[in-house]
């Protein structure tokens, strides 16, 4: 009977299907970190366009991964950390503290990764139009994730002097964004620097949250 079901199986089909095995998810695999770097990309995204519920709903099903997941103890304080901080994200209600809970984030990934020596290979984005001062700051916001993230000092190095390049106020009183956007031109100077002399992970996701606080001072409705 058993020989019968098969072959009624495979008589449609070349290759017989093969089952998934029921192993528990493998949270320290590629195919995970892929889903990391997107959902942790999403929040950070979304984060510097003050959208906090996006950052909420992306943090809460991020968890959800996390938590399904089983790993070898050694790795037990490193994914504690990353599910510590994601577990305040999911009630976050305000930019400031996303902005600072994003660089936790960055800084978490990297610390596990650095403190286990794990490679992390990713390709850097291509240069910005330094006429497009908006491009510059998604280059060099998207090379500051990096340098928490993998982390990269050469990434991190690269993206704060593109980022203090774009820095300059000139014509932002021409961008029409209310009466907030020449504050927020002299809050980006200050950032600026502090971003350029982070040399250390802390110091670094610190500074990466003041540069989404800067973004999202102009691109958040009134948040
Ligand atoms: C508990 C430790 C740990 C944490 C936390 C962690 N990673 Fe990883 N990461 C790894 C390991 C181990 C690998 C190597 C996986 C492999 O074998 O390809 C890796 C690899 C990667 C890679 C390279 C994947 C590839 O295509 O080769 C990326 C990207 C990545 N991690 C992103 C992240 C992001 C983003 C976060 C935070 C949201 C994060 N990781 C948090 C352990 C961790
Ligand atoms: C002074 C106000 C201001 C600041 C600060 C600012 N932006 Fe913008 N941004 C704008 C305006 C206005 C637009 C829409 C018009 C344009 O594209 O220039 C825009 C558009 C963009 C766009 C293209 C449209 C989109 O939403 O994808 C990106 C990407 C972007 N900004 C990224 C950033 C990043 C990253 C930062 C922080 C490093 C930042 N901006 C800081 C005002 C600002």
């Amino acid at each position: 009977m058993i020989a019968l079901l098969a072959v009624c199986t495979c008589a449609h089909d070349e290759k017989p299907p093969v089952e998934a095995p029921l192993a528990p998810a493998r949270p320290l695999s590629t195919a995970s970190m892929e889903h990391h770097f997107e959902e942790a990309d999403e929040m950070r995204r979304a984060a510097f366009r003050g959208e906090i519920d996006t950052v909420r709903e992306v943090a809460t099903s991020f968890a959800a991964r996390v938590a399904e997941s089983t790993y070898p103890q050694p790795w037990g304080p490193a994914v504690e950390r990353l599910e510590d901080v994601l577990a305040v994200a999911t009630t976050v209600d305000d930019v400031r503290k996303t902005a600072s809970l994003i660089g936790e984030i960055g800084a978490s990934c990297g610390g596990c990764h650095r403190e286990h020596n794990v490679p992390v290979e990713r390709d850097w984005p291509l240069e910005a139009d330094p006429e497009h001062r908006m491009d510059t700051f998604d280059y060099a916001t998207e090379l500051l994730w990096l340098g928490l993230v993998v982390p990269s000092d050469e990434a991190w190095g690269r993206g704060a002097d593109a980022y203090h390049a774009a820095l300059s106020c000139e014509g932002f009183e021409s961008v029409p964004v209310g009466p907030e956007h020449v504050s927020a031109c002299s809050s980006a100077r200050a950032t600026g620097a502090s971003v350029v002399r982070a040399g250390d992970d802390a110091s670094r996701s610190r500074a990466f949250a003041d540069v989404i606080l800067h973004c999202a001072g102009c691109h958040s409705d009134g948040a």
